[in-house]
């Protein structure tokens, strides 16, 4: 297997899929922003599975970061995630050496979705998801893929992408991939990698206390919902989460605010240890 094509701006990038295009190869795109681990790795392998050829980005966008610190303090390792992408067949990778390549001077528009993005993430990460789908569509339009791969373990952001490209007819299919998790449970994230030993050992409480919430809620589906994500908030502040942003029920097609299990759902959790922030969910019913 070669090393993956490196393709550094938007032309570079159209004449490749337009090579691929000519000779009648599909094409997956699986967007990142780098730190690449087996979660990341996982979606290329879905996208070569089903497509001929398979591109991954890695841009860190400003735009969607709420904190200068976070954006600051994210992970950058392009020459191991170049490694990882080769291992696992990726015919090209996209990424810009400057952000003006995705925002040159005097960039003006927002791609905005409503109302799916007033709660959970998008209430606690103002501006979040404008940036996510700015920066989503452009990538979209630029590549023309006809798939593109998003994780599960980001939910909100794949049922926020999936509203977009369908409400702006891109004319792409949006596939969800499972959440890949670390053997004690812990959701793969690039931002593992920034918690201290200590914090690392409490991390999949979260992923434990939703699976089992989920399993509990499951049992009565006409139970009210809201005892059980009590008791979920109380044992992951006793089990030394600093801070919890959320832990919710919500319908899994919609994300509408579920009080009994009426229909599918998932139950989604943000939550700190010290400076990091962990996210995750799991499906209901
Ligand atoms: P990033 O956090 O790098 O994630 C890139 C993709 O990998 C997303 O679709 C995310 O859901 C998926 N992913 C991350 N961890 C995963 C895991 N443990 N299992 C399965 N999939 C996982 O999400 C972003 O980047 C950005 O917001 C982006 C979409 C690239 C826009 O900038």
């Amino acid at each position: 297997m070669g090393s993956p094509e490196i393709l550094r701006d938007v032309a570079a990038l159209r004449r490749t899929v337009a090579g691929w295009r000519k000779d009648g190869e599909t094409v997956g795109l699986v967007p990142t922003m780098g730190a690449l681990h087996e979660g990341h790795l996982t979606l290329v392998r879905a996208a070569k599975a089903r497509c001929d050829r398979a591109i991954a980005t890695i841009f860190v966008n400003p735009k969607q970061f709420d904190r200068k610190e976070d954006l600051a303090s994210y992970p950058r390792s392009e020459a191991e995630d170049l490694r990882l992408l080769e291992s696992v067949g990726c015919d090209a990778l996209f990424a810009p050496l400057d952000v003006s390549v995705i925002y040159p001077p005097g960039f003006a528009s927002k791609v905005s979705v409503e109302g799916l993005t007033a709660c959970l993430d998008g209430l606690h990460r103002p501006g979040h998801f404008d940036g996510v789908t700015t920066v989503v569509s452009k990538l979209l339009l630029q590549a023309l893929p006809d798939l593109a791969f998003f994780g599960e373990k980001d939910f909100q952001q794949l049922t926020v992408v999936t509203r977009m490209a369908r409400d702006l007819d891109i004319p792409v299919e949006i596939a969800p991939v499972p959440t890949v998790r670390e053997p004690d449970g812990l959701a793969m994230s690039s931002r593992n990698r920034l918690l201290a030993p200590e914090q690392r050992a409490l991390a999949p409480l979260l992923a434990r206390v939703l699976h089992e919430t989920a399993e509990a809620i499951a049992v009565d589906p006409t139970a009210e919902a809201a005892p059980f994500l009590a008791q979920a908030r109380h044992r992951l502040g006793r089990g030394g989460f600093d801070k919890l942003d959320y832990v919710e029920l919500r319908a899994a097609d919609d994300l509408a605010e579920l009080a009994v299990l009426d229909r599918p759902g998932r139950l989604l959790a943000a939550a700190w240890l010290g400076r990091t922030r962990l996210i995750d969910n799991v499906p209901v019913g």
